[in-house]
């Protein structure tokens, strides 16, 4: 986890760090820091708690310089402290490291530098890369780095300061991301692209084994054994408007309010004016397709999520065999993959460490390898065999809304192009559920325009402990998801269940007014769910229903009801989770939660 971000030019270097910092946030928020080229030596400056409390100190005493590096941590190694916080630099304060990720060995290489007389000020694994880089010093800097990085095992995205290259940013990069900024007389570094839009939008993405040398007016990059590579440039679509709050109290609620805007951008670049859904590009054409015999849907958290949801229309509509696994299970399951199996792999951040050891799993096993994600160039992105973009556009609230909508659109065209290539599918079927998919944003405008019912009933359970989600079929997967948002963000422990299941043990937990969301939109199952909601009726829950507007029945049997605009069944889940995740962030906001940066959380989980 953890924000770098580094400068190189002619401003103010600690103002475009901390600003860079503060557009990194989500990624930790356990303490920031900063090492500041100033003359001929490095200031060093770190605080625990929120990048705030480093804000508020530089106000008062301002670094001056125009090199920096800085860093927003969320603690691994080492709890949150001012030492423990990055950079991290030897003892004589010549060499200052930001570092995200971790290095495996670390406790051996800190056994070796202290036997050697190296003193450590803090508990993190980082701390020894300043310290091997002042063991390993020489008159080349870049051949003192190649030594430290053969010797680190593990993953790191680096940014170096050395006071004997007062110009120059170094960084380096495996397996966890790094960008260079490039700008007119000013380069950067940053470990995700919001810290850089400000200045720039043209970005070199450093792949796994590269380390860059950044001057103000030059850029270089070169592989482990000094062979230069010739980078090519991304110029990077989004805005930094797109990636602030515009007017928002918070990120959250400005990321559900554009779901329609990412809805629509996603299935723009993917259908035509003939509503032709095109994968050109993605290798799975007829014979490719014929050669796939089941699909494993892998991610974590609401990715995964996401991907109940996949299965579902994968199955449904493609008639393929799919099966949704936890990122962090699926490697240790053993599972049986070979070149007729396709591993789908879903991540808004492309970064998360779970899915991407998935993902070699799935390549070294021999399988056909598909990304799902929201950013171009991530490391998912770039070591699957092909990748479908969601255009859901930046999301910076830790808790994910608008990429969950989006990926799901990705499943719904995904399973209708398939469909159509193996030729199962009736034209009318096929077009009724596109015209569903195109509706998809208007429906959820319309749902929005309900906010303040949902204020109403967020406000009514808002000081509840506890609450359960139930559904049937497609919706026990929006259950899921629902239940997530609201104890990530509201910290209200619920749990989801399949509704069928509740009298075979979780019934016992319902008491009077507890919270119970039943989310009904299924027609073939209403009745059945009707009932259930019933039994919990009975034994005095509070039920708050999400279903069709035509489902009127549903009044008779709960305290409120939320409807959702008519759709297709097949993909009612799609609208049907905005309600819920507008509950969750009410219930947050009236509890005054810091709904963008729950408590132990971050935004993308490089860690395993
Ligand atoms: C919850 C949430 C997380 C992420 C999960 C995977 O709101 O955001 O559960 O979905 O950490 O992250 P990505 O999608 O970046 O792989």
């Amino acid at each position: 986890m953890c924000g770098i971000v580094g400068y190189v030019g002619d401003r103010d270097a600690s103002g475009v760090i901390l600003d860079g910092l503060s557009r990194l946030e989500y990624r930790g928020y356990d303490s920031a820091g900063i090492a500041v080229s100033s003359g001929d030596k490095l200031i060093v400056k770190k605080k625990q708690g929120r990048l705030k409390n480093l804000q508020d100190y530089i106000d008062k005493n301002p670094i001056e310089g125009h090199v920096a590096i800085g860093h927003t941590r969320w603690a691994t190694h080492g709890k949150p402290s001012d030492e423990n916080s990055h950079p991290h630099s030897n003892a004589t304060e010549s060499i200052s490291v930001v570092h995200n990720g971790i290095i495996e060995n670390y406790i051996e290489i800190k056994k070796e530098l202290i036997e050697k007389g190296y003193e450590f000020l803090s508990d993190t694994d980082t701390e020894v890369l300043a310290h091997l880089l002042d063991l390993y010093l020489e008159e080349d800097f870049f051949a003192t780095i190649q030594k430290v990085l053969k010797k680190v095992k593990g993953s790191y995205g680096l940014g170096i300061l050395n006071t004997k290259y007062p110009d120059t940013v170094f960084c380096a990069r495996k397996d966890s991301p790094l960008v260079i900024g490039l700008g007119k007389d000013e380069n950067f570094i940053a470990s995700d692209v919001p810290a850089l839009l400000k200045y720039t939008k043209d970005v070199y993405f450093l792949e796994n084994g590269e380390i860059g040398i950044v001057k103000k007016d030059s850029v270089e990059v070169y592989d482990i054994e000094k062979n230069e590579i010739k980078k090519e440039m991304v110029t990077i679509e989004w805005s930094l408007e797109q990636a602030t709050k515009a007017g928002y109290p918070h990120f959250m609620l400005k990321e559900i309010n554009e779901q329609p805007e990412g809805i629509r951008e996603t299935i723009k670049r993917r259908v035509d004016e003939n509503n032709l859904i095109h994968f050109d590009d993605i290798n799975l054409g007829k014979e490719e397709l014929k050669a796939i015999k089941d699909i494993y849907i892998i991610a974590c958290g609401t990715a995964y999520n996401a991907g109940l949801q996949g299965r579902f229309a994968l199955q449904k509509i493609a008639k393929i065999k799919a099966d949704a696994d936890i990122a962090s299970e699926f490697r240790y399951s053993d599972p049986f993959m070979d070149e007729t199996t396709l591993v789908i792999l879903v991540s808004q951040s492309g970064e998360t460490l779970d899915t991407l050891a998935a993902l070699r799993e799935a390549k070294l096993k021999g399988a056909k390898t598909l990304a799902i994600t929201n950013v171009i160039g991530s490391s998912i992105a770039r070591e699957a065999d092909n990748v479908i973009y969601t255009w859901a556009g930046p999301e910076i609230a830790v808790a994910s809304t608008k990429a969950y909508t989006t990926q799901v659109v990705v499943f719904y065209m995904l399973s209708l192009y398939i469909a159509k290539l193996k030729e199962i599918i009736t034209d009318e079927d096929y077009t009724t559920i596109l015209n569903g998919l195109n509706e998809v944003p208007e429906k959820i405008e319309k749902i929005i325009a309900q906010e303040d019912k949902i204020k109403a009933i967020a406000e009514k359970i808002k000081d509840c402990t506890q609450g359960f989600y139930l559904g049937r079929g497609l919706d026990y997967s929006v259950a899921t998801e629902a239940s997530l948002k609201m104890k990530e963000v509201a910290y209200m422990h619920t749990e989801a269940f399949a509704s069928g299941e509740l009298k075979h043990g979780t019934i016992a937990l319902i008491e009077d007014d507890i919270p119970v969301v039943a989310i009904t939109t299924q027609s073939s199952l209403f009745e059945k769910s009707v009932s259930n909601i019933k039994e919990v009726k009975a034994r005095g829950a509070y039920v708050i229903s999400v279903t069709q507007e035509n489902n009127k029945v549903v009044e008779e049997v709960s305290d409120e009801v939320i409807y959702i605009p008519e759709t297709d069944d097949l993909i009612a889940g799609i609208t049907a989770i905005v309600p819920l995740q507008l509950l969750a962030y009410h219930v947050s906001a009236m509890r005054g939660i810091d709904v963008d940066k729950p408590r132990n959380l971050a935004k993308s989980v490089t860690v395993e």
